[in-house]
């Protein structure tokens, strides 16, 4: 818990919005919670921790942040259990993944008390923005913005870490089909693509708006040297199943290291299921779908949990997956992964953080 120092000041909201949303038809980052936690860095140290109603901010237009995309976020999600339990699924693997990207962003670290606490005492006063519909959930956003009002380039000296939440239903309501990008690319060995920085998300827009057009809700991210081996897909990492074994990309430094994918790493791997984390040429899973045994592709997020993808299409080609009733290991590991999330099962990973109301 939170040093005794770091008292968060509460301001609650005089007008809540709870009653006028339709939780019957959430969709994917469309509403917010009635609060949102806030720090701020200054000083070499984190002061001034509230929580505060959900309220725009103000800037001003030489806010670092907003100029030269020093800014990162993460995304994790609470479930709503039974004897009315608030689980949040791995908080603490999230904020250790924040602290990567802040390190290659020239951020300062948020402690595990900090963030922990921030989303403890925000999730308790919330928490009855935590859908409990099949497939809903309140999706959890930290991130953190340099907000020197500065415009030469140079790590920021001050920033702000935010904690705002939203009741979601799945990102991808069915399948998606997919495009090879051989032309744009998402991150490059070196760069930024293994943090969860804005300008990734950026950079994949214009490939994303153009493969839409075509007719692909996503892209399958290939190395931005060859083209030549699978990255990721879309805002996903990407699995395969060839044969019997689940084959996925090794991370790397343009690789997001997933805590959706880790987690059904582990599932697998506890099943008995052969792994392999390793390159994986888009010419290898051609190849596979032409003899028979390419048997599953997904992608896996937070937002997106497991999305099973339809079609691939390369160089003009498209080859379509096997149906998605034959896909049983996906989907076995998909319905455990939700079993643990929602407390039905045992959590044996330790992966479930509980808020007792
Ligand atoms: C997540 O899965 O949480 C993501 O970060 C994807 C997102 C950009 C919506």
């Amino acid at each position: 818990m939170i040093s005794s120092t770091m008292k968060i000041e509460i301001e609650k909201s005089k007008s809540s919005r709870l009653a006028s949303t339709d939780f019957e038809h959430l969709e994917f980052g469309a509403v917010y919670s009635d609060h949102m936690f806030t720090v701020d860095f200054k000083d070499e140290e984190w002061k001034n921790p509230l929580i505060l109603p959900f309220q725009n901010l103000s800037m001003s237009p030489a806010t670092a942040a907003l100029h030269y995309g020093q800014t990162i976020f993460e995304g994790l999600k609470a479930f709503r259990g039974n004897n009315n339990e608030i689980l949040v699924f791995r908080p603490q693997a999230h904020c250790r993944r924040m602290n990567k990207s802040a390190e290659r962003l020239c951020m300062p670290q948020i402690s595990e008390e900090l963030f922990m606490e921030g989303l403890h005492q925000l999730i308790s006063i919330d928490h009855q923005w935590v859908p409990d519909m099949e497939g809903c959930s309140l999706y959890i956003r930290p991130m953190l913005y340099a907000s020197d009002e500065f415009i030469r380039v140079k790590p920021s000296s001050n920033y702000k870490f935010i904690i705002f939440t939203s009741p979601v239903a799945k990102y991808y309501s069915g399948t998606v089909k997919v495009i090879v990008e051989n032309k744009y690319v998402r991150a490059a060995d070196g760069g930024i693509g293994f943090a969860k920085a804005g300008g990734n998300y950026a950079a994949s827009l214009l490939p994303a708006k153009l493969a839409a057009e075509k007719g692909y809700q996503q892209i399958l991210w290939t190395d931005a040297k060859e083209h030549k081996y699978i990255e990721e897909s879309g805002t996903m990492n990407a699995m395969f199943l060839i044969n019997d074994t689940l084959v996925t990309p090794a991370l790397s430094s343009s690789i997001l290291s997933g805590v959706t994918r880790d987690s059904i790493i582990t599932i697998a791997k506890e099943w008995g299921v052969k792994v392999e984390e390793r390159k994986i040429s888009i010419d290898e899973i051609i190849e596979a779908h032409n003899n028979g045994s390419l048997k599953d592709a997904f992608g896996t997020g937070t937002a997106a949990t497991i999305t099973h993808i339809s079609a691939i299409s390369y160089n003009g080609n498209e080859i379509a997956l096997p149906e998605i009733s034959t896909r049983t290991l996906s989907t076995k590991i998909a319905q455990e992964l939700s079993d643990i999330r929602l407390g039905k099962t045992e959590d044996r990973f330790n992966w479930v953080y509980k808020i007792q109301l």
